[in-house]
């Protein structure tokens, strides 16, 4: 007889972690103001307004990279706070790093699976705006499982929305950019503020390094907007 193995079925996971090397500046990050920026996720509810030392609106981007946009969107707009969710450890070190020499107070910073965190840590109608800025777009057939935005999340991640709220995502992967248009127009709490089926043209937000990536191979930027109605 087979062995009834569903009980201990693997998460599907929507990144690998890589093994890529810490250079000096982030390792010592890492070493010196991980406790004073990196908010500790044990599958708790978190208190989104005491971990910031001043009340502002919250935005969320979920898998900032080496953050670069997470870091400029701070500095241009100090009266938000902003919660950067990242599994990969020179992103942190690196965000850590900038942080400190330039000063912030609005950006914390979770080292942990978002999928987790949001189902978990969140409390409902919470967030003034979420961002995920290319995703891994996981482009094999028998890989898309792997990515971010699909239905059962997108239905989350709705949920955790203020009403109005805004539901930003980009990618530089048209076949996602379609799966994506999709999967939101399909949500009935969301709609498209640039109308249906379309992208935004000319999205206010600051550029990201994988979206370099993108531009130098020759890619498209698909950027879509959605606000939390119902
Ligand atoms: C393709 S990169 C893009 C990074 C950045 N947004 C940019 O545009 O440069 C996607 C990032 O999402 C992170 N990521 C993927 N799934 C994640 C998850 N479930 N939780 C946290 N981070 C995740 C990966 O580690 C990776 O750094």
């Amino acid at each position: 007889m087979a062995a009834d193995n569903s009980q201990h079925k693997r998460p599907v996971r929507s990144y690998v972690i890589r093994s890529g090397r810490l250079t000096d500046s982030q390792r010592k990050a890492l070493d010196t103001h991980w406790d004073a920026h990196v908010v500790e996720f044990k599958n708790h509810s978190l208190d989104l307004d005491k971990l910031f030392p001043q009340s502002g609106s919250i935005s969320l981007e979920i898998g900032i990279g080496m953050g670069a946009s997470l870091l400029a969107m701070a500095q241009q707009e100090p009266n938000t706070n902003f919660l950067g969710i990242e599994v990969h450890k020179p992103g942190i070190g690196k965000v850590l790093h900038e942080i400190e020499s330039i000063g912030l107070n609005n950006l914390k910073l979770i080292c942990h699976d978002a999928k987790e965190v949001i189902e978990t840590g969140i409390a409902n109608q919470s967030i003034d705006r979420l961002l995920i800025l290319f995703p891994d777009p996981w482009p094999k057939k028998r890989h898309h499982k792997r990515r971010l935005v699909q239905p059962q999340f997108v239905e989350l991640l709705a949920s955790k929305l203020k009403q109005e709220g805004v539901l930003h995502l980009a990618t530089d992967w048209e076949p996602y950019a379609e799966h994506m248009m999709e999967v939101l127009e399909a949500n009935p709490s969301l709609k498209n503020e640039m109308g249906t089926g379309k992208y935004w043209e000319q999205p206010q937000r600051p550029a990201t390094k994988f979206e370099a990536r993108g531009k130098r191979l020759g890619h498209g930027v698909w950027d879509l907007l959605f606000t939390k109605t119902a």
